[in-house]
Formats: C-alpha cells, sequence, structure tokens
C-alpha cells in the first residue's frame, strides 16, 4: 500500500415523485400500519417514466464533484453499483462518463445487490492505495420500482428510487480523513431467495416472462430477514478486529436501509446505541446500492456527520453479498 484513500465529496439525486403507503393501500392488501410496523417505513420515491438510473447518477456525481472542490475531468475511474442500469449494456458508468463529459478512463458497473455501493468503495480503495487513480468517483444507484411487482404486497411495499454518489481520492499525508478498511463477501447458495428471474441468459424475455411478470423481484423475505443480521455483523466484526477497533471506537453506524427491524436487530448484536445509528427508511425505504451513500450525503450536509468522525458502513443484498466499510470522514 502506497498511499491512503479518502471520502472527499458525497451527492445525492432522489426523484420527486412520492409513493405512500395510503397509495399502496389503493395498490395491494395492505395497511400503512402494517408497512409502518414491519418495516418503518412510510414513503418512498419513484423515479419518473422517462427517467432512468443514469440520469439520477449524474445528478448525484456533479453534487459530489462540486463538494470535493473537482472538475469531472479530474476523475480517472468511474465505478458504478447497480442491479438496475439503463441497459444491460453498455454498462451505466459509460452513459454517466457520456453526461460528464470524460472518456478515455475505465468505466464500469458492479451488480451485488444492495451492498453495490459497499463493493465499489472497496475496489476503489486498491485503485487509490496502488497509486493506480488519483480521483475515482463511486455510484450507488438502483431504480427498484422499475423491476417492482405492483401487485406483490410481500415486495411492493418496501423499495424505492435514488442514487448516491462519493468522490473517493488520495489522501495527503496531513489528512485525518481516510478510508481504513472494507470487507465484501458473497455467497452464491442462497442466490434463489432473491431474484429477477427473467431477463437473463437463463430465461430471456418471451411473451410469457412479461406476462407472469418474472422481470420483477422475487423475494423469500423472511428467509432473507434472517441472513442479513448475520451477514452484515459477521462483515462489521471483521473490519473491526482487523483494525483492533470496536463498537465503542465509531461514532456512527450506517446500516443499509432494508427493514427498521433488521436495523433494531443489528444494532443490538453490535452493542450499539440507536442514537449513534443512521436511519432514513421511513422517508426512501429500500433503495437498494443508493441506501448509504444517500444517508451518508445526508448526514455529511446536515454537519451531524462530522470531519474526523469513524463510521462504520455495512449492507446486505441479492447474492446473497455482505460487505462494510470503515471510514474516518
Ligand atoms: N401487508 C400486509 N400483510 C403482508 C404484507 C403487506 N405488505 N406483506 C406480507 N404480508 C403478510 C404475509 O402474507 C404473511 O401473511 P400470512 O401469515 O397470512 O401468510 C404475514 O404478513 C407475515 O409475512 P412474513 O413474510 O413472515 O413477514 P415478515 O415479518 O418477515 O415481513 C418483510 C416481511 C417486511 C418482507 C421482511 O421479511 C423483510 O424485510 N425481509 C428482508 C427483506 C430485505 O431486506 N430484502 C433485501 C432486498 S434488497 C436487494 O438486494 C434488492
Amino acid at each position: 500500500m502506497r498511499y491512503s484513500a479518502k471520502i472527499k465529496g458525497t451527492g445525492r439525486s432522489l426523484p420527486e415523485k412520492i409513493l405512500n403507503n395510503f397509495d399502496l393501500e389503493k395498490l395491494v392488501e395492505t395497511s400503512d400500519e402494517w408497512i409502518k410496523t414491519r418495516t418503518g417505513m412510510s414513503e418512498r420515491r419513484v423515479s419518473a417514466d422517462d427517467k432512468a438510473s443514469s440520469d439520477y447518477a449524474t445528478a448525484a456525481a456533479e453534487q459530489a464533484l462540486q463538494m470535493a472542490e473537482l472538475h469531472a475531468k479530474d476523475i480517472d475511474m468511474v465505478i458504478v453499483g447497480t442491479v438496475t442500469p439503463d441497459h444491460a449494456f453498455p454498462s451505466t458508468a459509460c452513459l454517466i462518463m457520456k453526461n460528464l463529459g470524460i472518456k478515455n478512463m475505465p468505466g464500469f458497473d458492479i451488480s451485488a445487490g444492495c451492498p453495490g455501493w459497499i463493493f465499489t468503495m472497496n475496489i476503489a480503495k486498491q485503485y487509490i492505495e496502488n497509486g493506480t487513480c488519483e480521483n475515482i468517483l463511486v455510484v450507488g444507484v438502483d431504480m427498484l420500482t422499475k423491476i417492482t411487482n405492483y401487485k406483490d404486497r410481500n415486495t411492493c411495499v418496501l423499495f424505492g428510487d435514488a442514487a448516491g454518489a462519493t468522490v473517493i481520492s488520495r489522501a495527503e499525508d496531513k489528512d485525518i480523513s481516510r478510508l481504513i478498511d472494507s470487507d465484501i463477501s458473497a455467497d452464491g447458495n442462497y442466490w434463489d431467495l432473491l431474484v429477477q428471474p427473467a431477463g437473463g441468459s437463463r430465461t430471456p424475455a418471451s411473451y410469457n416472462t412479461v406476462r407472469e411478470r418474472q422481470h420483477t423481484i422475487v423475494m423469500e423475505g423472511n428467509k432473507v430477514f434472517k441472513l442479513a443480521v448475520r451477514s452484515m455483523y459477521n462483515s462489521c466484526e471483521t473490519v473491526l478486529k482487523r483494525n483492533n477497533m470496536d463498537t465503542n471506537s465509531v461514532d456512527w453506524v450506517i446500516p443499509h436501509q432494508a427493514n427498521m427491524r433488521i436495523i433494531d436487530a443489528l444494532a443490538k448484536k453490535l452493542k450499539v446505541d440507536m442514537k449513534k445509528v443512521i436511519i432514513n427508511i421511513e422517508k426512501y425505504g429500500n433503495t437498494s446500492a443508493a441506501t448509504i451513500p444517500v444517508a451518508l450525503d445526508e448526514v455529511i450536509r446536515s454537519g451531524k456527520i462530522r470531519h474526523g468522525d469513524i463510521v462504520l458502513m455495512t449492507s446486505f443484498g441479492a447474492g446473497l453479498t455482505s460487505g462494510s466499510v470503515l471510514v474516518r470522514i
């Protein structure tokens, strides 16, 4: 490791349209009370019909660049965590680069479910530390409402759309800000607990796949629930132990915003006071790869998280995947 990496800028972009629990009551057999008590969600954002992941991601990236006091041409790599790219190909990273007016550098997408941003942070860290790059644009973006079945009450109440962007830069010696450590992991044995069944090479799109809504999210929620707490806890323990730290050394925890009960259970297992846990699930629901970069941007801009604070971020999702990032802001 020749250099250190740090977070230099953050940004977010959310659709204006709001879908609240009462709107969902009109679509499926559910209630505001059930959704609030079982998930902690009140409303979520829904992308405009004519917008896609790259549109919101570009807006978030512009904000992150502004905070970092960098121009797009200062970026030397773009990595995007998403499971809802604009197209299967080309990558969303290429489209964001086109929108930002930059080219001739590596740009690629990572498919890691909800921890997509955590995975991209992990990769960006290596490229900064080995000296290949100085500034990397990392994006977590998902438009899950575009692949949600609004006839399935088990899933349709959970998801929203958002984009979060982060600029990772080479830290100077005098900087206290650091990307301290990161852990990522995947276990394909649970691939079928959370899957978009059709549209890939296993089951290409056909009249039947559309009629049977196989292009939407299918999930075994309660099985995912149990694995979520364990996998995020294990990942947090891995990065903390590796750095001779425990949760007492951490100022803030930003967990993936999938379900309030999962967040509560994780905080309890980690022995972290809920006052130290950042939560915005009530407003946005589960925005997949965007939950953590959006929450991070909110608390940095509001001044809740300050320069020098130690922040532990952790996520899990389709794969099943999981991971954590430990940073000093
Ligand atoms: N409204 C009313 N009732 C509902 C609803 C709803 N929206 N959804 C499910 N129910 C019913 C079920 O039908 C079931 O009824 P039954 O007992 O008559 O069969 C009952 O509620 C209990 O269902 P469970 O699935 O056991 O409910 P649970 O408490 O597990 O909550 C939930 C369901 C919210 C989905 C929860 O399991 C969860 O959050 N799981 C984790 C999901 C997750 O985080 N996924 C990550 C996806 S991110 C990614 O990578 C794309």
